[in-house]
C-alpha cells in the first residue's frame, strides 16, 4: 500500500449568491510513496493550493477520497506539516519563538523541543538568528524559519505550497538544495506545489502535471535523475528533456527558463 493515495478528488466551491458553484478540481488521483518528493506543477489558479490544502485535512473535499497510510484525512493532523505561500511569522515572536510555536499547540515545548528547533534553525544557516525577530530577517530567512517552524515536530508529511516562489533566483536555488538535503536526513514524505518547471523537475521523484482549471492530471512524469542532485544535474541532457516534457505537458511552446 503506498504512503498517500489520491482517489477521484473533486472539489467545488459555493458562491454566494451564484446558482452554479465554482469547479476548482475536476479529478485527481495519484499515490505517492514514504520518502518521494512529489510536485504538483500547473499554471495559476489552476486549484493548487485548492488540493494541497485538501490533502493537508485544512479544507473539505467535495467527492473522492485522501489515505494517509490508509486513514482518510478529514481533519488537519498532527503527523503533517505546512509551508504557506508567504511566511506567515509573528511579528512580535522572535525566531526562536515563531519555530516552537507548534510545539506549544502540540503541548511538547520541553528541552527537547528546543533542543530541536535550534538543530534546524542551525541546518538552515540561521544559528545566530534565533532571538532576531521577523522584521529584522530577509525574505528568504523568513522562509527558511517557515520551513523550521513546519519540521520541528517532526512530521511524517510535509505539505508546501510555492514556498520559494517569492525569493530570487540564487536564493530559490539554494533553499532547492536545502531542502532536499533535510529530506534526506528526515525521510519526510513532501507534496510540493510549484509553478516552476525547473523547480518541479530538480526536486522531485514524481511531477504531476496540472491542467487549468478546474484542475486535472495531464500528465505523470516520474524523474529518476540521481541524488544528490547539484548545480551539474541541471546542466545534463536528461534534465533538460524531463523539462521540455512537462512543458509541452502545460502547453508551454517556448519554455521561461525559471517560470515564477
Ligand atoms: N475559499 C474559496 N472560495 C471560493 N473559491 C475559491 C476558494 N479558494 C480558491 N478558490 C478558487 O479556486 C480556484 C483555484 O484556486 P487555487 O488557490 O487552488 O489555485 P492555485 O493553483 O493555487 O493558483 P496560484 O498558482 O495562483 O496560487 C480559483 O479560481 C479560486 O478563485
Ligand atoms: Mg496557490
Amino acid at each position: 500500500m503506498s504512503f498517500g493515495v489520491l482517489e477521484g478528488v473533486r472539489k467545488e466551491f459555493l458562491r454566494p449568491g451564484r446558482s452554479v458553484p465554482l469547479a476548482a478540481i475536476e479529478e485527481a488521483s495519484f499515490a505517492f510513496e514514504k520518502g518521494e518528493l512529489v510536485s504538483l506543477l500547473g499554471p495559476s489558479g489552476c486549484g493548487k493550493t485548492t488540493l494541497l490544502r485538501i490533502i493537508a485535512g485544512l479544507i473539505a473535499k467535495t467527492g473522492g477520497s485522501v489515505r494517509i497510510r490508509g486513514e482518510e484525512v478529514d481533519a488537519p493532523h498532527p503527523d503533517f506539516g505546512f509551508v504557506f505561500q508567504t511566511p506567515n511569522l509573528m511579528p512580535w515572536r522572535n525566531v526562536l519563538e515563531n519555530v516552537l510555536f507548534p510545539m506549544e499547540i502540540l503541548r511538547r515545548s520541553d528541552g527537547a523541543a528546543k533542543r530541536r528547533a535550534l538543530a534546524l534553525l542551525e541546518m538552515t544557516g540561521l544559528a545566530e538568528f534565533e532571538l532576531a525577530r521577523p522584521h529584522q530577517l530577509s525574505g528568504g530567512m523568513q522562509q527558511r524559519v517557515a520551513l523550521c517552524r513546519a519540521l520541528v515536530h517532526e512530521p511524517a508529511l510535509l505539505l508546501m505550497d510555492e514556498p520559494f516562489g517569492a525569493l530570487d533566483e540564487l536564493t530559490r536555488m539554494e533553499m532547492n538544495d536545502l531542502l532536499l538535503d533535510i529530506r534526506a536526513r528526515t525521510q519526510a514524505t513532501v507534496v510540493f506545489v510549484t509553478h516552476s518547471i525547473a523547480e518541479a523537475v530538480y526536486l522531485s521523484d514524481q511531477v504531476l502535471v496540472f491542467s487549468r482549471r478546474p484542475a486535472r492530471i495531464v500528465e505523470q512524469i516520474r524523474v529518476s535523475l540521481p541524488y544528490p542532485r547539484s548545480a551539474a544535474t541541471r546542466y545534463s541532457g536528461a534534465f533538460t528533456a524531463l523539462e521540455h516534457r512537462a512543458s509541452r505537458a502545460l502547453g508551454v511552446l517556448r519554455e521561461p527558463a525559471h517560470a515564477t
